[in-house]
Order: C-alpha cells, then structure tokens, then sequence
C-alpha cells in the first residue's frame, strides 16, 4: 500500500572516520513523514581481489588519499536526485537504480561504499517507517534466530604488527543456551586469555578487531593459548566453547606458495597447508576453518573440503565476496560448505540477500561479517537475526565498534524474549545442519 510519508525527501551524505581512523561514508535519508535513518559503511584490509570497488578520492594531501569527499558529492548531487520521490520501502528497485546508475560490473564509477550506505540507510528508513524493528522488516516473522558469535580474539595476519601468520583466532560458545550466556562466555574467556598472556610475559595489545595480539613462537601456539584460555575461564574445550580460524590465506599466498613469513615457518604448498589444518583439527576442537587457502586456490579448496569437510565448516571468503557469480561456481565446484558474507564486498543489501538465498537453496550454511575497519552502526547485527543464518563474526569482547553489534544482539535477544531462537550451528540436526555430515563435531 503507498504511502507519501515513505517517499524519499532527501539524501545527505557525510565524511566520519571508522576504527582504524580512516575515513568513510556516513549516509542520511530523509523520508516526506520526517522520518531520518543513517548507515555508515564498514572497510576491510585483507580484502579479496574481485571485491566491489571502494572509492577513494586519492588526494595525498587529505588523510594519506584515503578522504571520501568525492563519495560524499555522489550522494548528495548524482544519487540523491535519482532517488528522491521513491518509496523508500521498494529496496529492490533503489538498489536496482543505484547498480544501473554505477553501470559497471564491479560498482568501479560510483563505489560501492557509495552504493551500499544510500541502500543501508534505505532498509533502515523503510523499517523505522513500517514501525518494525529492522530485523522483522527485513526479515519478518521467522527472524527470531540468534547468530553463534564467532568471536575474534587473537589477532595476526594483516590486522595485526606481530609474528602470527593467521590472521584470526576465534572462539564459538557452542554449548550455551542463548546469546547472552554465549557472550558471557567469550567475554569471560577474553579475560582469562588475557591473564593467561600476562603470566607468560605476551604482549596484551589488541589488534584492529580486538584480539589481543602477541608475537609467539608459532602459528600453533594461538591455538594452545586458546584452549588453556577455555580451561581457566571454567568452561569445557570442544563442548562448551570450540575453535575457529580465518587464515585470511590469500594475504600470505604468492606464486603457488603459501609462505609463513610471520612466523617463519616457511613455504608451504596447498596440500601441505591442508595437512597442516588437517593435523590441528585433531588436535584442537576446531569446527570451522575460513580462508585456509587462497581466493585463486580453487582446485585447493575442492581438495580441502573433500578432505575436511565432512569434520567442520570450511567457509569461503576472499574466494566468493559475496558475489552470486562465485558463490554458484563454488557450489558447482564444491569448493567449501559454507560462505562467509559481507555487505560492502558486493555492495547492495538486494544483492547480499541474493547471495545469501543461493546458500540457503544449496543447503550450505553462511555467516554474516563484519570488516576489520567498523564505525558504531549496527545494521549487520540485525541483518544477520534477519537472515537467519545462525552465525556471525563480529570479532572481540573490546574496542566499541565490536561491542555494538554484541550489544545490540542483546536487545534483539531481550525484544523478542521467548521467542528467541539459539542453537549450535554446527550439531548434526541444527538449523542448517547438512544431513550429509558423518559425524556430531
Ligand atoms: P577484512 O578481514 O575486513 O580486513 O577483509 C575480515 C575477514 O577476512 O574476514
Ligand atoms: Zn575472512
């Protein structure tokens, strides 16, 4: 049913600065009714090569050419004449409109953090207009489901200055009863980590998602520590709490070679790194793997999952990015069982729920992400409850921009009440349980 309050009035677009303290796009849309919603866009640094572009504006004399002034004048002079007087709740044919507007494959003119603030802020409008809160309106009565937090708390790779080559160690409450025990478990993990590195004379800095991020004698260590952490914490290593990696490999991969230069540990082919997962995976209760290779691996990551996946999740990022075309060759392929989901790796919401769709149809299970650089916007939380998919990376129990998102799964999970859902993702007979799985992880 139209309705003149829900058409758009005006877009206003403003340059603000994200965790690493660079700049990114902050977009308003104003509606007829008054109504004012915003989205900022989120950054990554370990970004895959076939990523939707970020626009930049490259003037050296401004934040190192990182400014965002040019993505600013789009908005407010190109975009907002073409969507002003649009039913703010016809998502599909903004996002539509803002892809033709671009005309490229790869949203190279326009940018996709252009692109995607005016369609986050779009959704954000359209629910407050439809008095819902955002993750009923985007994803209706179902959304009642609680995301498994993956959470980030040893840092390496790219998003961290020490010798760990993976760049993220995460720990997952797969025994807690609901989302707010789950936190409470991380978080009291976080700190038993912390008291932990302190003992043993790490350093206790934290890196770019809030993992703390010491130099170790090796990539293995993160793994012990981890566990040791479970183990003070009180909790149950593989029952309570199990482990999770993104090697984020692609940043460590050159000429067919993985080269652990961090640590050290030297060059490794695919096989010999798939060896390598396949030995911590008997060693430490790991459940999903991301990334383990690199994004132009494909044969590897065919072989890996033949090999791995019938134990735990292996998760395609770099390899994917969101992207329909990828996604559906990697299906085909059987490259992983499961894709990791970025809203600025594609650059539209329409675009990120058609992404999402061909998983659900391929019965592969996702997981909604954040980027290493975040502001305080917490749309992704309520995407991700929306979607339904049981599981999200949102990194650490420190730094604010983490914590919001955590924060607001909270009020999700207080909002809804018994309504809520929250189960192990990765148990056989769970939400998006593959019923081809041999055995209970
Ligand atoms: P990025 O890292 O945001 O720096 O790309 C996140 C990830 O690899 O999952
Ligand atoms: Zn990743």
């Amino acid at each position: 049913m139209y309705q003149r309050n829900r058409e758009i009035a005006a877009i206003h677009a403003l340059e603000i600065l994200d965790s690493r303290g660079n700049p990114t796009v902050r977009v308003y849309i104003t509606l007829v009714g008054g109504i004012v919603e915003s989205a900022s866009v989120p950054s990554g640094a370990s970004t895959g090569e076939n990523e939707a572009v970020e626009l930049r504006d490259g003037d050296r004399q401004r934040y190192g050419g990182k400014g965002v002034q040019k993505v600013v004048a789009t908005i407010n002079n190109v975009i907002e004449p073409r969507l002003r007087g649009i039913d703010v709740m016809r998502q599909a044919e903004i996002d539509r409109l803002l892809i033709d507007l671009d005309g490229t494959p790869n949203k190279a003119r326009l940018g996709a953090n252009t692109i995607l603030g005016v369609s986050m802020a779009a959704a954000g409008a359209a629910a407050v207009a439809a008095e819902l809160p955002l993750y009923s309106y985007l994803g209706g009565l179902g959304a009642r489901r609680l995301p498994m937090p993956m959470m980030n708390v040893l840092n390496g790779g790219k998003h961290a200055d020490n010798n760990v080559d993976f760049q993220e160690f995460m720990i997952v409450p797969i025994g807690a009863p609901r989302f707010s025990e789950a936190l409470r478990y991380g978080a009291e993990t976080f700190h038993a980590l912390k008291a932990l590195l302190e003992k043993k004379g790490y350093s206790t800095a934290v890196g770019d998602e809030g993992g703390f991020a010491p130099s170790l004698p090796s990539n293995e260590t993160a793994c012990e520590l981890l566990v040791a952490a479970i183990e003070a914490a009180g909790y149950r290593p593989g029952q309570d709490i199990a482990l999770a990696l993104d090697p984020a490999a692609t940043s460590f991969y050159a000429n067919q070679v993985y080269d652990l230069t961090k640590s050290g540990q030297g060059p490794k082919t695919s096989a010999e790194l798939t060896g390598l997962y396949d030995a911590w995976i008997a060693k430490f209760p790991i459940v999903s793997i991301e990334d383990g290779l690199a994004e132009t691996d494909w044969e590897g990551f065919r072989a890996q999952t033949a090999l791995l996946g019938d134990r735990i999740q292996v998760v395609g990022d770099d390899i994917y990015v969101t992207n329909t075309k990828y996604i559906r060759r990697g299906i085909a392929e059987q490259s992983t069982n499961a894709v990791l989901i970025k809203l600025n790796q594609i650059g539209t919401v329409t675009e990120t729920i058609e992404a999402i769709e061909l998983c659900r149809a391929a019965k592969w299970r996702f997981v909604i992400s954040h980027r290493s650089a975040e502001t305080e916007d917490t749309f992704m939380a309520d995407f991700a409850v929306a979607m339904s998919g049981g599981q999200i990376k949102t990194g650490s129990l420190c730094r604010g921009e983490r914590i919001a998102k955590y924060n607001r799964l909270l009020e999700i999970e207080a909002e809804l009440g018994t309504a809520a859902l929250f189960t192990n993702p990765y148990a056989t007979g769970g939400a998006l349980a593959d019923s081809s799985r041999k055995r209970r992880l």
